[in-house]
């Protein structure tokens, strides 16, 4: 039997009762497809999966995708990308300090993200968390009239972005970020699965509002940020090894925090599952 417990009053429920390494019948993923839809993000504790059994419970979700940053992919399983600070041999073991910034995964792709599965397979004792909030109940929140006014609205999302006045891993050459070219999406999308209108502009990958002059739109895209990160929409998620989070990109943004020891190990796999829609 699922157990189904909400996190916060916004976002966010804990699963029970299941073993995502397991072959699911119909019957079970579809409640948990249910409960994504419902709260965004799914907190799965102490699990164990193969790199194989991560792409085969992601992949029921749909098609999934591949990270543009090559060498952070893991050997054998492009669909895995690796965040680690780990050094073996003074070969990185993943992407260190990745997403600290709030964003959607994947949202400067044409096809943009449906969700990402984080799978903690070491984790700092403290620290390292990550933080979630939900843009639909931003965008319900937000008055009638400003809510029409966004959705008349375009974003410029670019995944060179992020790296903008920000120190940028010597590995990372300005022609790998510039590979992909901005993409547009609706400031306002409506979630194919729920229904509910989602703002989908981030601080980390959207440039600009097309439609605005560049102060207008910076002072928008601020005043956006500030409303969605307030404190009390913000779901933290503290880490134990063996955790799995799936998280819904078109209804939220998330941001890792740099604040663990250096020499503690963080080392997790994600997989990103394509927006068919
Ligand atoms: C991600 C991400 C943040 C973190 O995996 O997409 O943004 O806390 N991670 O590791
Ligand atoms: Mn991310």
């Amino acid at each position: 039997m699922l157990e189904i417990t909400p996190i916060t009053p916004t976002l966010g429920a804990e699963v029970c009762g299941i073993d995502l390494s397991a072959d699911l019948s119909d019957n079970l993923f579809g409640a948990v497809r249910d409960a994504f839809n419902q709260h965004s993000v799914l907190l799965f504790r102490g699990q164990e999966m193969s790199p194989e059994q991560q792409v085969k419970f992601s992949a029921r979700f749909g098609k999934l995708m591949v990270h543009v940053l090559k060498e952070s992919l893991l050997e054998g399983h492009p669909e895995i990308y690796r965040l680690s600070n780990v050094v073996k041999d003074g070969i990185p073991q993943g992407r260190a300090n990745a997403g600290q910034y709030w964003h959607s995964d994947l949202s400067y792709e044409a096809q943009p993200s449906l969700g990402s599965v984080l799978y903690g397979i070491e984790v700092p004792k403290v620290g390292g968390d990550t933080l979630f909030t939900s843009t639909a109940h931003a965008y319900e929140t937000l008055s009638p009239t400003m809510q029409s006014f966004l959705k008349g609205l375009t974003g410029v999302h670019q995944f060179a972005h992020a790296f903008r006045g920000r120190t940028t891993s010597p590995t990372l050459s300005q022609a790998k970020l510039e590979e992909r070219p901005p993409v547009e999406h609706p400031v306002v999308r409506r979630h194919q699965d729920n229904g509910r209108d989602c703002l989908f502009v981030n601080p980390g990958f959207t440039i600009n509002i097309k439609e605005l002059e560049d102060q207008e739109s910076e002072i928008l895209l601020d005043f956006l940020y500030a409303h969605m990160t307030k404190p009390e929409y913000v779901l933290r998620h503290k880490w134990l090894p063996g955790d799995v989070v799936l998280w819904d990109n078109r209804a939220l943004m998330h941001t890792g925090v740099n604040d663990y020891d250096a020499a503690s190990p963080r080392h997790m796999h994600r997989t990103t599952i394509e927006d068919a829609a």
